[in-house]
């Protein structure tokens, strides 16, 4: 790659603190690992499990949402912003995993969902039994409709799970009513930010988690909650990302610039429970937000910490893309003086083990089923790799997604008939959903569910070809995944590579290689080996070198 940029090097953040170049792990709740044996996973099977993390060598977990919730949108619907959805456990199962992770060593982040509710909340009961324009519907988006008998939606938004963003509702005196917004499922009404009152609420729910020791908060859709006020039409499709080439107008429900004031609250909020470099409380900004520079706005020093990278996440892999978005991303953090973040995979998106065995440039599936085209599982196992071992020598914070470490694949055969996600139903089957990467993860090869819990249940069908991805057949087997991912977070934290600098090295057009902590990193993207300086010693491989020591495609070397 011709390096020539302004931007040769980087630190992946400005201001030091535990956070700018932690590993974090994502715990989907669900189907991490099941105590009780119903088939769903639950807090005292993540406890029971944690000693695989701190073995495996991250720093902290995240939790996605474990609160009451009808699992309409499996718990991104939440009911209770205080208690424990009776499927995962208690309150005090709640505390006994953070108290055992903090012993581990491993802090703890929980997600929060401030965009909306679930319809199951107390506040929308009320505000569906209360009259149009009272206190309690002012919690929430509602307006009348369009059309002579108000039998239209207010505006044209569509939901991002399909169909439209609005739904009217049964006046409690049985006539048809006001409409209320909902940007995901009509289950999961859009909160009244403008309102003080959701803001007291929220700021109170911080609090009630900060008091129980965690470590910070996962912000669920942090782009959406202010809306442009007029509501106005919005003609393009609807997407979670704010798609923004700079020259083109924002989306009216995305990234308005009133989110912000929101977020120096909050930081206020959590700097007062510790914000040094060890006992820092932190933000992390799910927000679907580009260019970089407009996602950065969102880490500015008195508002959020990390916001995850999904540019980085939908790039390419080539040399040049991968090259541009790397850069990209240092510059616009290292602006505001934030660390840079990298993603892979998440609980939205197909697995990067499956996602890069399509071919390259395929554009981002919304779930891959039975009768779509099907990637190639050993080249999405070997480019995820040599994805990994880039992502964790880049210098910054990076986020992890249960089962990856077992280069776990998308489930791509699940059956529609056992699909969960509302997007499914939402969308009359054209967009399969997310259900693909979240099936329970395999643990022990021969045992029933794989070891995901006592029984053979599982709320998602695991494919069979999955016991070769349990952990009993790979913990201690040299060139197997979860190994490759061990030694490289062992040498990502001796080396200090989250908190180095990275310099990019001259290197052939499809060859990505920089320094970092020490170390020198190479990717090899095209389709001829490529041979390493004379005495070059490696010290962590994605594949094993040709027989001539040179490195093959599809491959990522660390070397000395
Ligand atoms: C976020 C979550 C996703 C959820 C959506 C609505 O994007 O990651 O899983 O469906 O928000 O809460």
């Amino acid at each position: 790659m011709n390096t020539n940029a302004t931007h040769q090097e980087a630190t992946g953040g400005a201001t030091p603190g535990w956070w700018t170049e932690a590993v974090i792990y994502q715990i989907y709740p669900r189907s991490f690992a099941d105590a009780d044996g119903d088939g769903v996973g639950d807090l005292p099977g993540i406890t029971a499990r944690l000693d695989h993390l701190a073995d495996l060598g991250v720093d902290a977990i995240w939790l996605s949402p474990f609160y009451p919730s009808p699992q309409a949108d499996a718990g991104y619907d939440v009911a209770d912003y205080r208690g424990v959805e009776p499927l995962f456990g208690t309150l005090s199962d709640a505390d006994r995993l953070i108290a055992e992770a903090k012993a581990r060593g491993l802090r703890v982040i929980v997600d929060l969902v401030p965009n909306h509710t679930s319809s199951a909340h107390v506040w929308f009961t009320e505000a569906l039994a209360a009259a149009p324009g009272s206190a309690a519907r002012q919690r929430y988006v509602f307006r009348d409709g369009r059309g002579p008998d108000g039998a239209e939606p207010p505006n044209d938004w569509q939901s991002v799970f399909g169909g439209p963003a609005w739904s009217r509702v049964t006046e409690p005196d049985g006539r048809p009513g006001q409409w209320y917004l909902h940007l995901f499922d009509s289950a999961q009404p859009d909160l009244n930010w403008d309102n003080p009152e959701v803001r007291a609420e929220f700021v109170d729910v911080l609090r009630f988690w900060l008091d129980r020791g965690v470590d910070g908060f996962r912000v669920d859709v942090a782009h959406g909650l202010i809306k442009q006020a007029d509501l106005a039409d919005w003609q393009e499709p609807q997407e979670i990302l704010s798609g923004q080439e700079v020259d083109k107008p924002r989306p009216p429900m995305w990234d308005q610039d009133g989110v912000h004031d929101i977020y120096r609250q909050w930081r206020q909020v959590l700097d007062s429970y510790g914000s040094s470099a060890d006992d820092g409380r932190i933000l992390v900004a799910e927000a679907w937000v580009e260019p970089a520079e407009r996602l950065a706005r969102y880490v500015r020093p008195d508002e959020m910490h990390q916001a995850f990278n999904f540019e980085y996440l939908l790039a390419a892999w080539t040399a040049p893309a991968q090259y541009a978005v790397i850069t990209r991303s240092l510059e616009a953090t290292d602006a505001v003086g934030a660390p840079t973040t990298w993603v892979l995979s998440n609980h939205d998106v197909v697995r990067h083990a499956s996602r890069l065995g399509l071919p390259v440039g395929t554009p981002r599936p919304n779930g891959i089923g039975i009768g779509d085209p099907q990637p190639d599982a050993a080249l999405g196992l070997r480019r995820a790799r040599a994805a990994t071992l880039l992502m964790l020598a880049l210098p910054g914070s990076a986020y992890l997604y249960q089962g990856e470490e077992l280069g776990l694949p998308e489930h791509t055969t699940l059956p529609d008939e056992v699909r969960q996600d509302p997007t499914f139903r939402r969308t009359g089957g054209a967009h399969r959903g997310r259900d693909g990467c979240r099936v329970p993860i395999p643990w022990e090869a021969d045992a029933p569910s794989y070891g995901f819990g006592p029984t053979d249940a599982s709320w998602l069908p695991q494919p069979p070809s999955w016991a070769e991805y349990a952990l009993d057949r790979q913990r201690g087997v040299p060139g197997s995944t979860y190994e490759l991912y061990r030694g490289a977070l062992r040498l990502r934290r001796e080396h200090g590579l989250g908190r180095g600098t990275l310099r990019w090295r001259e290197s052939p057009d499809t060859v990505l290689s920089f320094t970092n902590g020490g170390l020198t990193v190479l990717t090899n993207f095209g389709p001829d080996p490529v041979p390493l300086p004379a005495g070059a010693q490696v010290v962590q491989a994605s594949a094993p070198l040709d027989d001539a020591g040179r490195v093959p495609t599809d491959a990522t070397v660390w070397y000395r």
